[in-house]
């Protein structure tokens, strides 16, 4: 009968021969039992027999087959990994590219008008002004009549002003879009006592034509403090703050005289261009200085009207067109790109 040393060096090269070349996992695994099964396993079946030998043979032989056994599961073990690697391997080149870009995540964003008004509206209440809200449809008396345009008034006409059809006011006047911001003004002057420090953005409406400048649907931002000792100073430490936020530069305004109705005396604010530091360039027609907004201070027969008196209170009042600030903050030549949703236009804000 050949020695046992001898059994034991085949049946290792055997083992290690047929489990290099097992095809698969199933194929590893019933080589696994066949050598080191614990009932029917061929070694184990030698370890059974050692009994029978004597106690040198079986000091030699049990070291053997120790080492024997430790060479299979290494063999083993390594087989099985490299098979699993392989099917790794296999699966990456058939069903999966990591070398391919992501799908794209797509995230949503702030509209840049939205946008545009957040910054604005920010501004003021850092200073602590209150955010206020008011309809977009009006009555006749919150968006004109209580801001000193009385019925027969010519600056009426300057605001082309769509009514809505059959819907009437308590005083059977029709109701209408509102045309500015201003009448957030009203509602809150008439429900609130002084001081007053507020904002509202929002959506007006008037009835133009569209071009690059003009929309039928266009976006302001309203500011009104009311307070006692306010003073024009007031409005402008305030106005060159927001030119500074919205568009860096010194915060340079200057203050035009103007008319609108609700507000005496009425002023037109320019800022120093920031295109140019004020040097003058094609966007502010060489003047250094580009229009921004309207504002004033608040007209005492409007304060009358609300119940306020102008001699205990005195306050000021602007109205921010927010394409105009956005047009100038960005470069942007044409209003009606905010409205046309082009994805390649949104995606640059
Ligand atoms: N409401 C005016 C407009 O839409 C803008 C404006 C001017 C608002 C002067 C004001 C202001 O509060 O004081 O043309």
């Amino acid at each position: 009968m050949e020695p046992l040393k001898d059994t034991l060096q085949t049946l290792q090269d055997e083992a290690l021969r047929r489990i290099e070349s097992a095809a698969d996992a199933i194929a590893l695994e019933s080589l696994r039992v066949e050598y080191l099964g614990r009932k029917e396993g061929r070694l184990t079946q030698i370890l059974r027999s050692l009994a029978q030998l004597s106690a040198d043979e079986k000091k030699a032989i049990g070291q053997q087959s120790n080492q024997v056994k430790g060479l299979l599961e290494e063999a083993l073990t390594r087989k099985q990994e490299s098979i699993e690697k392989e099917k790794i391997d296999l699966s990456l080149k058939t069903s999966l590219d990591l070398t391919l870009p992501a799908t794209p995540w797509m995230r949503g964003k702030c509209h840049p008008l939205t946008q545009v008004m957040d910054d604005i509206v920010s501004v003021f209440t850092r200073l602590g002004f209150n955010i206020a809200e008011g309809p977009e449809v009006e009555t006749d008396f919150n968006n004109f009549t209580a801001l000193n345009h009385p019925p027969d008034h010519p600056a009426r006409d300057s605001h082309d002003t769509f009514y809505v059809k059959d819907f009437k006011d308590g005083a059977n006047v029709p109701l209408l879009m509102r045309t500015h911001t201003s009448p957030v003004q009203v509602r809150y002057m008439t429900t609130h006592k002084p001081p007053v420090y507020i904002v509202s953005p929002g959506r007006v409406f008037r009835h133009e034509a569209v071009d690059a400048t003009h929309s039928y649907v266009f976006h302001q931002v309203e500011g009104l403090a009311i307070d006692t000792d306010i003073s024009l100073a007031d409005l402008k430490g305030v106005l060159s703050l927001f030119a500074k936020s919205l568009f860096g530069g010194d915060g340079g305004i200057r203050f035009r005289p103007s008319y609108f109705p609700f507000v005496e005396p009425g002023i037109e604010v320019d800022i120093s261009c920031t295109l140019c530091q004020g040097k003058g360039c094609s966007v502010c027609k060489n003047t250094g200085w580009i229009e921004m907004l309207g504002a004033g201070l608040v007209n005492p027969k409007v304060l009358r009207t609300v119940g306020y008196d102008p001699e205990q209170v005195s306050g000021y009042a602007f109205g921010i067109g927010a394409e105009r600030v956005a047009m100038f903050k960005y470069g942007i030549n044409d209003i009606r790109l905010f409205y046309e949703n082009d994805l390649r236009f949104l995606k640059q804000f």
